[in-house]
């Protein structure tokens, strides 16, 4: 499905790129032939990913950058474009959470993943489609969000909100911008296993209980969502602007469904279940 080539002559940004599945996303997009720019706040993790690229003979750049700081922000896509040539293609991967009791959070607490989540994909989004636009260059953007940007989750309150806005955005813009030819979509992960997530929203005696409730009975892997990433910021998916793709397994429409927990019923109160029905 993947031909070597199909992210050729493509420069790609991507915020959050040294770990992760920011980390992930842009080992893939190096592999399908395109360069990639990686920022983050530490210059070790990012350092560390370009160098692995590097080493599978393609071309990798990083500059560290805190998203929420729009004018490094736009130091730092200025860097990208002397560094790779002109991007082509921001990914907003850069993420903050954390699970807790909403009545506990103080206003920084709240402040600081929304600045992350939201400001800093504005901010990020801004100095690049400027750029575009005033270059009459096309441009793409996947925002990575979440599958509770829509419904909404206790315990992560600031990140919801943020992401919330980050798929409106996402949905504005698309239309807002078509005009420049610049696309906008978004991917809304559930669980995929990394270090940054597992450590703040998965306590371990709660991970056997996740699985077991899953679906699938399993979490996703980083290729299934590089490869759904690389598919959305190619060309062949030129058409697809302002869309959300949902990729989890069914998690999320397992709680949604209202009669899903019968998943678990055994056999033999189906059976049972049944047999008295006919009666
Ligand atoms: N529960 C409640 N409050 C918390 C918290 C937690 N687990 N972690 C941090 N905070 C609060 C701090 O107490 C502080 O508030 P205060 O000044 O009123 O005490 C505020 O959040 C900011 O914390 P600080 O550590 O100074 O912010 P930061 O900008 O260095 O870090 C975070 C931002 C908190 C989002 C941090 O977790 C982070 O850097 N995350 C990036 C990676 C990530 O979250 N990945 C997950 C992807 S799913």
């Amino acid at each position: 499905m993947f031909e070597k080539t199909l992210l050729a002559g493509r420069v790609i940004l991507i915020t959050g790129g040294g770990t992760g599945l920011g980390r992930s996303m842009a080992l893939r997009f190096a592999e399908l032939g395109a360069k990639v720019f990686l920022t983050g706040r530490r210059e070790e993790p990012l350092k560390q990913t370009c160098e692995e690229i590097r080493a599978k003979g393609a071309t990798a750049a990083f500059a560290t950058c805190d998203v929420r700081d729009f004018a490094a922000v736009d130091t730092m896509a200025g860097v990208a474009r002397h560094e790779l040539g002109a991007v082509d293609t921001l990914v907003n991967n850069a993420a903050g959470n954390f699970l807790a009791r909403t009545e506990k959070l103080s206003p920084n607490a709240f402040n600081a993943v929304v600045g992350i989540v939201l400001h800093g994909t504005f901010n990020c989004t801004q100095a690049l489609a400027q750029r575009w636009i005033t270059t009459g260059q096309p441009g793409t953007v996947l925002n990575i969000v979440t599958t509770y940007a829509a419904t909404g989750s206790g315990f992560v309150v600031p990140s919801a909100c943020a992401k919330a806005g980050v798929l409106a955005m996402t949905r504005s813009l698309a239309v807002e911008w078509a005009r420049y030819r610049i696309r906008l979509n978004a991917i809304a992960p559930g669980p995929f296993p990394t270090e940054g997530a597992w450590s703040r929203l998965m306590p371990k005696e709660y991970e056997e209980r996740a699985l077991r409730y899953h679906p699938m009975k399993r979490f996703g892997r980083h290729a299934e969502l590089a490869n759904l990433a690389a598919y959305l910021v190619s060309e062949q998916a030129e058409y697809i602007n302002g869309e959300c793709v949902v990729i989890d397994g069914a998690l999320w429409l397992r709680g949604a469904g209202e009669f899903n927990d019968f998943v678990d019923l055994p056999e033999a109160a189906w059976d049972a279940w049944e047999s008295s029905r006919k009666r």
